[in-house]
């Protein structure tokens, strides 16, 4: 595996703090094997570009106000990606509903990261859901994308304590840095032919994991 590159493209909508973390790949201190080869955004003013070219990841931005239909976005979204080739396509707070073309063309190189132990709460606003509903646990889902919104099998999440005095904005920092140590790895285990999806289920090491995915404590950071 040594010096192996493992191509990524990181796709992106506003401030870039996962894509952050992929960069900095702080994962117990090991270097893992994958390469972000270009960061796109739908939106030209994502502070996450500024990260990506800090980092001198190329960038690319496909801005969807010029496109006249999903599909045609899509469609230029895949052509650009298609170029790079990447093995996997990670969303990382990419906030676009994306075709069924678009999810089919990328079937089992794609993934993304959502704020909630998925199944619960898919969509927005899952802070907040998770508070009114009087939840004492919430978190952070990585899974794979499939035409169905944040539905797709889940390889991976991170549970984060509910406080009696948390807020939607205090849990949204708490979830935020579960994040953080969350996509880094499983983005590691890709790069590391560690991760497998056959007939829906998924797979670390050979091993199926359990409908809600692998749970990773928060011991990474040494
Ligand atoms: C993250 O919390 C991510 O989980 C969420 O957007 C935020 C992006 O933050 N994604 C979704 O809600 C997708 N359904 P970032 O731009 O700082 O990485």
């Amino acid at each position: 595996m040594a010096n192996a590159t493992f191509k990524i493209v990181v796709l992106i909508s506003g401030n870039g703090s996962n894509l952050q973390s992929l960069i900095d790949r702080k994962i117990t201190g090991k270097r893992s094997q994958y390469e972000i080869t270009a960061v796109i955004s739908n939106k030209s003013d994502a502070h996450g570009l500024e990260r990506a070219k800090a980092a001198n990841i190329p960038v690319v931005v496909i801005d969807h106000t010029k496109h006249d239909t999903r599909q045609d976005f899509d469609t230029e979204l895949i052509r650009v990606i298609d170029l790079l080739s990447p093995s996997l396509i990670v969303l990382a707070g990419f906030m676009r509903i994306l075709t069924a073309a678009f999810v089919n063309h990328f079937q089992k190189r794609l993934i993304n990261i959502h704020p909630s132990l998925l199944p619960l709460y898919p969509g927005t606003n899952t802070h907040q859901r998770a508070l009114d509903a009087g939840e004492k646990q919430h978190g952070v889902s990585v899974h794979y994308v499939t035409e169905e919104l944040d539905g797709g099998p889940v390889i991976a999440r991170s549970k984060v304590h509910i406080d009696p005095e948390d807020d939607a904005e205090s849990l949204s920092k708490k979830v935020l840095a579960s994040e953080h140590l969350l996509y880094p790895q499983v983005v590691s285990w890709f790069a590391q032919g560690r991760i497998k999806l056959k007939e829906d289920k998924v797979y670390l090491d050979n091993k199926v994991l359990p409908s809600h995915g692998f749970t990773l404590k928060h011991t990474l950071r040494a």
